[in-house]
């Protein structure tokens, strides 16, 4: 138990550390414990969150500072603490961010600037960034070799500050304003480049230093004092006792012959017995059982060595990767070459502790995909090992290819010889997601070659991995080959042909084309530079830098590396926010900060999980199928360390008589989903019993440890596709009043056409919401069967009663209180209602508390996600490109429950309808399958929708040959068409918007010139193409009911409920300023004075009914209207104590007014029931986005060069929230469209269920430049304060970006004469969503390098024409 302490003597089982300055002493602790899990429940800190529990998110992030007494220095680092294990911190010093700042001792810049940024909105990544961000700035201010910054700055440099955060997950912001944030340290920045901030009024007020929060490195104390006299006094002590055996099973040898007598004592047991160095291991390999042993090897002298000398450089194993990239960077061509590689491994605070030999180490025993293995194997290294007495040497290349070794064999250090620089070139690749880290490569490789006489290869080293292998390997017979060979491209085509029988994947590998051509693209890559490098000028056939397509000198080899002399992944990332700025309503209307920013990013807002555990509080996993259709037999346990921890599994047996199976619904009309699979699982990935254990770890690990047995004996074959569920004819019914309407007629649009496409298709699938904090709930028993549970729920209203009908109780007996949510998206809609109930029942059942904080795995399997869906379509069109007729086929695969889904098709369709399509007819079917049911996320339907309208545009474009823009323009609405497409949410005529945002896009000269640019690129680069695209966007908004309730305590201060929920979307902020604007008649400052006495509170059904949902992007405008009510009526009671007062004196402040009213006794609190106008319950929200892209041919790799937005907000009731929200909303539909991959196996079980395999974006993929514009339409008295959404509409802007690629795509397909597919040409083709980087790659066509070699070789004269 960890307990804050005084210097009391320890037991050598004992850790002690500082965690802010205060001693902690940890006795008995199991020593799989983990730093994060020590934090959050031994110790008050609640700033670093669990976000994903492997390393891979950010959330976790502290800074761990350690003291070495021989010399008195402090080292710092920034590590995830849910992969550093408590034990390894022993003598360490902790610092978190409450430690920098905190509500009681004032924030640290680092905190005022991501506030005053606007740079959180959920708030549940901003501790995390601002560990990184702090860890950054202490470690470049500790860089003597860089001048003192000025005052205000540290010596961090803008190219750095993008770089702090490149490991650490954030779903909300789009990473823009943090960026920023973290660039106001820099002093190298021009503070005018930087964005919409409350520290001056851009464009109004200089931007200065001496505005932002003032920075003074070395203000925080990272190792206090007491913790270095307690070492300095332990440390002779300690030399003198070997430390070998401690009994809470932490085994942290000094030498190696403690490390042998370990090894050979009676205990050692491989199978119980954990060695490790940093422990990030277990990010990658998650164990799946507990250890009750460590040996924690760090502590031997010999594996940390660094020795250099003038045949290379020797690295200890434990040498950390940061470590290692210092050392290498200081050294010759080869080192530094391995060091920008190592850059690219993991993340910073992955890369400060995570060592080279365990990286290597995993390497050689598991297949695993490691980069640092490849880049070492190429370079020519030695190991050296220890196995028993022994000490042997390898090379890397024969250590990897043995059998992998047993436990017992310790790696001791690398030798990385010393290559010189003469006539050695050395390259690295890999192909990854993510360009800068934090994502493991398709495919990597490292070459080596030596040369002589300019051309002539001498030697040569390439190594491959990561591509479905066991370990990397190098390409022997392709380098034999080579050697004594002059390049030419007979000789490079023979290479890459030999290549491509070596680099084999293995079967069960994903994309194994893809990465086959990967292999082949970086070995031409190199190849082709090393032949184009050793060009010497006199070589008049072969003129440098002039060859432009293919056309000039089709002997010469068009080097990747051509005409690109900056990467542009290296761009620097720029912005531009223009917004027009009202007073009308103030305090409405100014970009004010969000509330509660600060304390978001001290880590001191609190979210479900960070609720003090109650006494007695148990902890819930869940146990989910694995099959799609199976009666569940039984669930029994491996006998296992984390089985023993099993309290009890509770199932549908344990629901009380009278109460229901239901975990989830949308309306009950269209049905509810069950808690438990009972008796049968109707899909791979649903509850079928939650363990319950003492902590959450070991009922996380215990559900790990159970075994179900499945039958499908007398069970139909499970449906899991679209076409299954036609076949079988399974769908969800439509209600008529939720169905959409059709447009005109068909047949007649279609007989107009002087065209037709018939019976196209593209294809988009699923998204995982990946709010950073997953599901959660505590449940509390209460008195005479009521409870109250804690949930992180966007809608508690329908908890509260999903919980109630599961328990077989009235409503009123369960209290469900959010206060905020780590990210909602729609994810914790109906969904989150499902922990709530499973929480609750079990809490109940066991009259005894009991939470729930589902961990990343199961969060992403059970989650469902956002609705993959099918499109099949014919439409017919005019030759000038002006539409007839659409007629669409749409299949939407809904999984196992109606959920939301019989609104998808009313979604999709309307955000189609941003077209005119003369006549539109469909015909939808929302398939009933096997699959985790699929819900509403951000945009449901309309981002699919709108997608879809803008494939059928390009497809029409294409086949015209028409300028897609053109075509787009032709068939938008005017206002007539825009009235009979959507009736009366057209609105009024002044308010649209779209047509005159679109042409402001298209129409500039700015465009033109970019386009031409476009143009000029393509025609000069062979490998990269660029592409630009804009499109535009109308989304349906609706508004509900929704309450608001304000009280004014005596003090003056304001209490403020509604019924929406602060997810991020800045709810909270809005109603605060609505609140000030509502009773701002009763202030001399017309309300300003009000912002700092509102508090809004969290939702609690009892106190509040009638929530309803935060969904749908109304929330904010709906729950202001509710408070303006409230405060309405507040204003009514208060006028006549006001004017009585004002008799006596001019001014009446605030306060003595309130003092006044409480006497006189008046109600000083009201609510309100907003209902919308009837005639007013739907308007239209309209956008505009282009987006310019890169993309690499021969990797699939996209850039996103710049993206401009523009957005009719409305009178924005808060322009920077606005603002977020179409940053954050933007980048979250540029992982829909691109990356984010939600693969689930042939059962239709959720397969890339983590950060390891699933990539949202991070700050690597945002638009190299991001501008956005706030349009400020035609005022509307009838939308709240003529504001209007901004939620959601923005992310159907993100379209542009793939169209973008697609038009990148059709530049590279017409280059090489690339046709995919029957139905495809070089310039006609479809692209589904989402577009890989395979999928990319393949469209580009994956043997375009053969091709081209074949061309350029065909058009020589022979085998010799292109020597080098
Ligand atoms: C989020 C994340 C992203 C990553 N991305 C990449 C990437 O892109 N490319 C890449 O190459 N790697 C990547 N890694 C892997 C990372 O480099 C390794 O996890 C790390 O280097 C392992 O070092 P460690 O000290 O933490 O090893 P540990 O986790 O402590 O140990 C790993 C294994 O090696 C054994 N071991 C450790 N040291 C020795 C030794 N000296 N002798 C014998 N056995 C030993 C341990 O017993 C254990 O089995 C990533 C890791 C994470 C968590
Ligand atoms: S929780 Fe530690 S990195 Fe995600
Ligand atoms: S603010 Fe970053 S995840 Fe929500």
């Amino acid at each position: 138990m960890g307990k804050e302490a005084g210097a009391a003597a320890e037991s050598s089982s004992t850790v002690v550390l500082a965690v802010n300055g205060k001693r902690y002493e940890a006795a008995g602790v199991a020593p799989s414990t983990s730093l994060l899990e020590f934090l959050r429940t031994q110790t008050p800190v609640r700033g670093p969150k669990l976000g994903c529990g492997e390393g891979g998110c950010g959330a976790c992030v502290v800074l761990i500072s350690k003291y070495d007494p021989e010399t008195d220095e402090v080292t710092e680092f920034s590590a995830s603490s849910c992969l550093t294990l408590l034990h390894s911190v022993d003598r360490c010093s902790v610092t978190t961010s409450e430690g920098i700042g905190n509500t009681r001792e004032g924030y640290h810049p680092v905190q005022q600037r991501l506030s005053g940024f606007h740079a959180s909105q959920c708030g549940f990544c901003t501790p995390g960034m601002c560990m990184s961000i702090f860890s950054a700035l202490v470690k470049a201010d500790k860089k003597s070799d860089r001048p003192d910054p000025p005052a205000g700055f540290s010596k961090i440099t803008s190219s750095e500050a993008e770089k702090a955060v490149s490991g650490n997950l954030c779903r909300c912001t789009g990473y823009r304003p943090i960026v920023d944030a973290c660039k106001s340290f820099a002093s190298d920045v021009d503070l005018e480049d930087l964005g919409l901030n409350c520290f001056w009024k851009k464009g109004d007020e200089p931007a200065e230093v001496s505005k932002l929060p003032g920075y003074n490195s070395g203000a925080i104390c990272t190792f206090p004092e007491f913790l270095k006299s307690e070492i300095k006094s332990t440390l002779k002590q300690e030399n003198d006792v070997p430390i070998a055996v401690s009994d809470d099973g932490w085994y942290h040898p000094k030498s190696m012959e403690e490390l042998h007598r370990l090894f050979d004592s009676n205990w050692f047991d491989e199978n119980s017995v954990k060695i490790v160095a940093s422990n990030t291991g277990s990010g990658v390999y998650k164990d799946q059982d507990l250890y009750d042993k460590y040996i924690d090897i760090k502590g031997i002298p010999e594996l940390s060595v660094i020795n250099r000398s003038s045949e290379g450089i020797e690295l200890g194993s434990v040498v950390s990767i940061s470590k290692a990239i210092e050392v290498l960077s200081d050294g010759n061509l080869v080192f530094r070459k391995i060091a920008d590689h190592l850059n690219k491994v993991a993340s910073p605070f992955v890369r400060n502790t995570a060592t080279i030999g365990g990286n290597i180490m995993m390497a050689q025993r598991l297949p695993f995909e490691s980069d640092i293995a490849t880049v070492l194997l190429a370079a020519g290294s030695t190991v050296t090992i220890q196995v028993a007495s022994k000490r042997l040497s390898f090379t890397l290349e024969e250590f990897l290819q043995q059998p992998p070794c047993d436990y017992r064999t310790l790696l001791l250090s690398i030798f990385i010889p010393d290559w010189g620089s003469d006539d050695v070139t050395y390259e690295t690749f890999r192909a990854a997601p993510r360009p800068l880290g934090n994502a493991v490569s398709y495919v990597n490789s490292a070459f080596l070659a030596r040369t002589s006489g300019g051309h002539l290869i001498e030697d040569i080293c390439l190594a491959f991995g990561a591509y479905g292998v066991d370990h990397a390997i190098r390409a022997k017979k392709v380098e034999d080959f080579l050697k004594g060979k002059s390049l030419s491209s007979f000789v490079i085509l023979e290479a890459i042909q030999l290549l491509k029988d070596t680099v084999s994947p293995s079967e069960d590998t994903t994309h194994r084309e893809y990465r086959i051509s990967l292999a082949v693209s970086f070995l031409f890559n190199f190849l082709s530079s090393l032949a184009n490098s050793s060009n010497a000028p006199s070589n008049i056939d072969t003129p440098t830098g002039s060859y432009t397509n293919g056309t000039t000198n089709r002997s010469t080899m068009d080097s990747p590396e051509k005409h690109l002399k900056v990467d542009s992944n290296d761009l620097p990332i720029r912005s531009r926010q223009e917004m027009v700025f009202s007073d009308e309503y103030k305090p409405v209307g100014k970009p004010i900060k969000k509330v509660g920013a600060e304390i978001q990013a001290s880590g001191e807002a609190v979210y479900v999980d960070d609720i003090l555990a109650p006494k007695d509080c148990l902890y819930g996993a869940f146990i989910y199928s694995t099959h799609p259709h199976a009666h569940v037999k039984s669930i029994n346990f491996k006998s296992s360390l984390a089985s023993q921890k099993v309290i009890t599994v509770i199932t549908a047996k344990d629901i009380p008589s009278g109460g229901e199976n239901v975990g989830s619904t949308f309306l009950t009309v269209l049905g509810d989903e069950p808690l438990f699979a009972d008796p049968i699982a109707e899909f791979a990935g649903q509850n079928i019993g939650v363990v319950i254990a003492e902590t959450q770890k070991y009922a996380n690990m215990a559900a790990k440890q159970a075994v179900v047995e499945y039958s499908t004996e007398n069970l139909q074959p499970p449906i899991l596709t679209i076409e299954d569920a036609i076949q079988r004819n399974s769908y969800f019914q439509i209600p008529p009043f939720l169905a959409p309407k059709p447009v005109g007629d068909y047949n007649k649009g279609m007989s107009e056409a002087d065209h037709k496409i018939l019976s196209a298709e593209v294809k988009l699938e699923s998204q995982y919401y990946f709010y950073m904090e997953t599901q959660a709930a505590l449940a509390i028993p209460d008195e005479d069967n009521c409870i109250t549970i804690y949930s992180s729920a966007q809608m508690p209203e329908l908890t509260q009663s999903l919980i109630a009908r599961c328990l077989g109780i009235p409503f009123h007996n369960v209290r469900v209180i959010s206060r905020r949510v780590g990210g909602g998206f729609g994810g914790k809609a109906m969904k989150a209602a499902h922990t709530a109930c499973a929480c609750a029942l079990a809490a109940f059942k066991l009259r005894r508390p009991v939470r729930m904080y589902l961990d990343r795995k199961t969060d992403m399997i059970m989650a469902g996600g956002r609705h993959p869906m099918k499109a099949k379509y014919s439409v017919g069109f005019k030759s000038d490109g002006k539409i007839t007729a659409l007629h669409l086929d749409l299949g939407i695969n809904a999984g196992i429950s109606a959920d939301v889904s019989p609104i998808m098709p009313r979604a999709i369709i309307g955000a189609l309808k941003k077209y005119n399509w003369g006549n539109l007819e469909f015909d939808t079917k929302v398939c009933k399958t096997n699959v985790s049911s699929k819900s509403a996320m951000r945009a449901p339907g309309d981002v699919q929708g709108s997608f879809i309208a803008e494939a059928i545009i390009e497809h029409v474009a294409s086949v015209l040959a028409l300028d897609t823009n053109t075509v787009r323009r032709k068939n938008l609405h005017d206002f007539e068409s825009l009235q009979v497409f959507f009736g009366e949410s057209a609105g009024e005529a002044s308010t649209y918007s779209l047509v005159s945002m679109f042409d402001k896009l298209v129409l500039s000269p700015e465009y033109q010139h970019r386009a031409a640019m476009i143009e000029h690129f393509n025609s000069s680069n062979k490998w990269k193409k660029r592409g630009i695209s804009c499109v535009p966007a109308i989304y349906e908004v609706s508004l509900r009911p929704t309450p608001g309730k304000v009280s004014i305590m005596n003090d003056g201060s304001i209490a403020v409920e509604v019924g929406g929920i602060e997810i991020g979307q800045g709810l909270w902020t809005k109603v605060k300023q609505m609140t000030a604007f509502g009773l701002g008649q009763m202030c001399p400052d017309g309300g300003e004075c009000l912002l700092d006495k509102v508090r809004v509170i969290q939702a609690d059904t009892l106190s509040l009914i009638q929530g309803g949902w935060t969904a749908g992007s109304t929330t904010s405008e709906s729950s202001c209207e509710a408070v303006r009510q409230s405060c309405a009526v507040l204003v009514e009671r208060l006028k006549p104590i006001k004017e009585s007062l004002e008799a006596e004196s001019n001014t009446v402040e605030w306060s003595a007014l309130i003092a006044q009213a409480s006497m006189a006794s008046v109600n000083l609190s009201a609510q309100a029931y907003w209902t919308p106008d009837p005639s007013f319950t739907n308007y239209l929200n309209y956008g505009a986005g282009t987006s310019e892209v890169e993309v690499d041919i021969l990797t699939g790799a996209t850039t996103i060069l710049r993206s401009d937005l523009v957005y009719d907000c409305g009178q924005s009731l808060n322009p920077a929230v606005d603002l977020g929200q179409i940053e954050g909303c933007f980048v979250q539909g540029i992982g829909f469209f691109t990356n984010e991959d939600y693969k689930t196996n042939s059962d239709g079980l959720v397969i890339h269920d983590g950060t390891w395999t699933y990539k949202i974006p991070t700050v690597d993929n945002i638009p190299k430049e991001f501008n956005v514009q706030m349009f400020n339409s035609a005022r509307d008295k009838k939308r709240v304060l003529s504001s209007k959404a901004s939620g959601e509409p923005p992310l159907l802007l993100a379209s542009s970006v793939h169209c973008a690629m697609r038009e990148a795509i059709r530049a590279a397909r017409k280059e090489f004469s690339v046709s995919t597919g029957p139905a495809n040409s070089a310039v006609t083709f479809q692209m589904d969503v989402p577009a890989t980087m395979p999928v990319v790659k393949e469209l580009c066509g994956l043997d375009v390098v053969e091709r081209y070699l074949e061309s350029v070789s065909a058009a020589g004269a022979g085998p010799n024409a292109t020597k080098a």
